[in-house]
């Protein structure tokens, strides 16, 4: 008897100490000035804020933990060791009541979250295999091996999550939000605490795959 336990999948959620002094989460924050801000207070369904900071130097020590904890990804699924490079990188500052619909990152291997403040968003992980899960439900006596297609994750500050760049996620609007009435008459000023995130997509660094089976892939 073989028994083929397909589609395993391994999501990491390590931990380093946050940017201690704030400056990058600061310098994120303040780009808020920016045109993309002010857009969005006339169309709030707008996405949120991203911009794309892959060359950025100021960025270079959160592409390094992301690699690190790939590393750790790679050995603990098994795999040979590969040399792995984030390839493209962008900061996201949720306001509160945006969220984002579900998504996966094609041409990437693995796909990373970089938690730089409190107070995150929830990350939600689908597992493919999730329908056929929920079908026999029923019949599984511990139930808690089948908790359905979603995985809910609460990032704290200074995590870094890790996943196949294949799966897809999504990420919840914030519970933290909240909206008080204050002073005057009509006046109702909402209080917004920014949720700052890096996410990254990192790919595997030449060749890979087998030349005879046809799986072989030139990457970068
Ligand atoms: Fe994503």
């Amino acid at each position: 008897m073989i028994k083929h336990e397909l589609f395993p999948t391994l999501v990491l959620q390590d931990h380093f100490s946050a940017d201690d002094n704030g400056e990058l989460l600061n310098t994120i924050i303040n780009r808020k000035s920016g045109d993309h801000y002010k857009l969005k207070q006339i169309i709030p369904e707008l996405p949120p804020q991203l911009y794309g900071v892959h060359k950025d130097p100021e960025f270079e020590w959160v592409r390094a933990r992301a690699v690190s904890t790939a590393k750790k990804w790679v050995q603990y699924s098994g795999l040979e060791d590969l040399d792995l490079k984030v390839t493209d990188m962008w900061t996201t500052t949720y306001d509160g009541k945006t969220n984002l619909t579900q998504h996966n990152h094609p041409n990437a291997f693995l796909s990373a979250v970089y938690y730089l403040s409190d107070n995150n968003n929830q990350l939600v992980l689908i597992d493919p295999a999730g329908v056929a899960k929920w079908q026999i439900m029923p019949k599984v006596i511990d139930q808690s091996k089948f908790k359905g297609p979603y995985h809910v994750i609460q990032p704290n500050k200074g995590d870094m999550i890790i996943f196949p760049s294949w799966m897809y996620h999504s990420v919840q609007t914030n519970a933290y939000y909240k909206k008080r009435t204050t002073g005057g008459r009509g006046v109702e000023e909402e209080t917004v605490i920014p949720a700052v995130t890096i996410a990254m997509n990192l790919s595997i660094v030449g060749g890979y795959g087998d030349k005879d089976l046809h799986t072989f892939n030139e990457n970068i």
